[in-house]
């Protein structure tokens, strides 16, 4: 047998090597999750029924998911050639960055938003070019058309943002995408249910359009990573020479049909959310918190000198927020998910007592 000689790692590409590195928990999250606006209860009963039935020579096959494909685009009014379900949006955002950014290009989104659109885009050798926000977080308009140039590849807009829940008008969606015909926008709906606007309707319409939904917020999927990027065909033929073509597995294919189906579940879990969103800005403002608009299951509060002290009261009390303090212009910021009413209520009273227990002042 040949010698083993030590050497050093082989080192990652340029680009990796700047990369900041994201760590989001990969375990110990118990108690109350208000801190990645998953939903906070559960999926359809239906997901685990269809689970049920799966068999052991099921799982022999690789995943097939062309016929899923053809009923998420049944289900939103496209032509199933405009339809790719990917590992979650993260993995769209991957691919996507994969597809269409090269060593001169500019990758553009307003700041702060989700983090992987940087990681995904600081990957690549292209460039990636963060919009800073408004005081009000208002969607930054005339910064982001002011930003665009010829190398500009490809724009992202989370629609409702994260964290800030704020949201882009249709108007200023179009707007982003004639300015910048010879760039690919992409649309982040992940939030869309508990927003209720779209552009969905515009895919194939505009053809610089591509639109982003997951299945991990309202549906309550987050663990069996699905998403989906509705695009002209033209656009996913190239996404799909991209994509790993078993990246969706399985057990996700089999269960979506039955989340899809589950129309009730979907509506009672967006009511839920929509009205203890309402009953916690209103709860927000007799404590004097500020905080932002929001149409998202979040709400972005500031807490000010003592973000770090109140995540950690509440997380005494069992419940997990997200200091968003280091994002840009949140200094001072948690986010907190939106769950049921019940919970919200819990939430809040927990949120009452760990501002108190930190001897927090209205500003
Ligand atoms: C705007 C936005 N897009 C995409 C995602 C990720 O979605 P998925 O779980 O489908 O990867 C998130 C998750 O928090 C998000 O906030």
């Amino acid at each position: 047998m040949a010698e083993i000689v030590l050497q050093q790692t082989p080192a990652p590409r340029a680009a990796v090597q700047r990369m900041r590195a994201y760590h989001p928990p990969l375990g110990g999250r118990e108690g109350l999750r208000l801190d990645f606006n998953e939903n906070t209860v559960a999926c359809s009963p239906r997901v685990l029924e269809a689970l049920a039935r799966i068999a052991a020579a099921d799982l022999a096959k690789y995943p097939e998911r062309s016929q899923v494909e053809a009923k998420v685009a049944q289900h939103l009014v496209l032509e199933a050639e405009q339809v790719l379900l990917t590992n979650g949006v993260d993995e769209a955002i991957h691919v996507l960055c994969q597809t269409f950014l090269d060593r001169e290009d500019e990758f553009l989104f307003p700041s702060p938003t989700y983090t992987m659109y940087e990681v995904y885009g600081s990957c690549t050798d292209a460039t990636v070019k963060a919009v800073p926000p408004r005081d009000d977080f208002a969607f930054p308009l005339e910064g982001l058309l002011a930003a665009i140039t010829p190398r500009t590849r490809l724009i992202a807009i989370a629609n409702p943002n994260s964290p800030t829940g704020r949201t882009a008008s249709r108007e200023q969606i179009l707007q982003v995408l004639n300015r910048a015909p010879h760039a690919v926008v992409l649309v982040d709906e992940a939030y869309y249910h508990f927003f209720g606007q779209t552009v969905m309707d515009l895919v194939g319409q505009v053809p610089n359009l591509i639109v982003a939904r997951t299945f991990s917020k309202a549906y309550g999927l987050a663990g069996l990573r699905l998403g989906m990027l509705a695009a002209p065909a033209g656009i996913q033929h190239w996404l799909r020479t991209v994509i790993s073509p078993y990246s969706v597995n399985s057990l996700a294919l089999a269960c979506l049909p039955a989340a899809l189906d589950d129309e009730d579940y979907l509506q009672w879990y967006v009511g839920e959310v929509k009205a203890a969103r309402t009953e916690m800005v209103e709860g927000l403002r007799q404590l004097g918190v500020p905080q932002w608009p929001t149409e998202a299951n979040f709400v972005l509060v500031k807490i000010g000198p003592k973000h770090a002290e109140f995540v950690q009261a509440m997380h005494r009390r069992g419940v997990l927020t997200r200091d968003r303090s280091k994002d840009q212009g949140c200094a001072g910021c948690v986010r907190l998910t939106v769950g049921t009413q019940v919970q919200m209520k819990q939430a809040m009273a927990s949120m009452a007592e760990a501002l108190h227990e930190i001897g927090w002042e209205r500003a």
